[in-house]
């Protein structure tokens, strides 16, 4: 409990430097404390500068929320780049294990030992492969073939979060205030969706009928596997 209580002292003192990322972040440990401990994190591309926020410096605070919540919950995290896992390794804890791989190829050789020491993992947080907002499709379809990966290992609480993925819609200028405010056109369709990094992961998670838990800049699903 007091543990807890030091993980929410640390963040709120941190949360207004995490910018964009600060409502979603919030979200993120709300939904984990609702989960049974140990707390187990997968991510995919790690705090790569150290004590830049505005990039999210996602390995720290899980790292933190983790150590929150007693000695057998613990962090994994993997990228590509040596030199960003070099600063990873150098700024947490050794409760994180930081591993130097394609993310894709390293989620699913994970599942594999996930799914034979029956490790339940409370959220895979997905964040590989920078995105190019004209041109989204190579990172979404990357992070859509991480979900592939880790598909067989996902339960009905699993919480896979995607960062950069704000939702994106057809907008007109509102009337009354040109260029000040914008209304969402009804049609034509789509309406308003997932964009970014998370877009083709929301069109799987909406095919087969997995839950959207939040959108915010970051998004959330639960229930791939009910
Ligand atoms: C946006 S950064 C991660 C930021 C980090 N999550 C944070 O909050 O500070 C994206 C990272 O993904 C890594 N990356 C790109 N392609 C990858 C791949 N195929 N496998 C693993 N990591 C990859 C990059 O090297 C980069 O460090």
């Amino acid at each position: 409990m007091s543990e807890s209580l030091d993980f929410y002292k640390w963040f709120y003192n941190i949360s207004s430097k995490l910018g964009q990322r600060e409502i979603s972040f919030k979200k993120i440990f709300k939904y984990l404390d609702s989960l049974p401990s140990p707390i187990i994190i997968v991510e995919t591309g790690c705090l790569r500068k150290k004590d830049n926020f505005l990039d999210g410096q996602s390995t720290l605070l899980f790292d933190k929320y983790a150590l929150s919540r007693g000695e057998n919950s613990k962090i994994y995290t993997v990228d590509i780049n040596p030199e960003a896992t070099k600063v990873c390794k150098e700024v947490v804890s050794k409760n994180v294990e930081v591993t130097t791989n394609d993310s894709v190829r390293y989620l699913n050789d994970l599942s594999s030992n996930f799914l034979k020491n029956k490790t339940k993992v409370s959220m895979f947080y997905l964040d590989s492969f920078d995105v190019d907002w004209r041109y989204p499709y190579p990172s979404a379809a990357h992070h859509l073939k991480e979900l592939v990966a880790i598909n067989r290992i996902l339960t009905k609480d699993t919480l896979v979060v995607i960062d950069d993925s704000p939702a994106v819609g057809n907008l007109t200028q509102n009337e009354n205030e040109p260029g000040k405010s914008w209304k969402i056109l009804s049609s034509p369709s789509p309406l308003p969706t997932i964009g970014g990094k998370g877009f083709l992961v929301h069109e799987y998670a909406s095919h087969i009928g997995a839950k959207l838990v939040f959108s915010h800049y970051q998004a959330a699903w639960n229930k791939f596997n009910k």
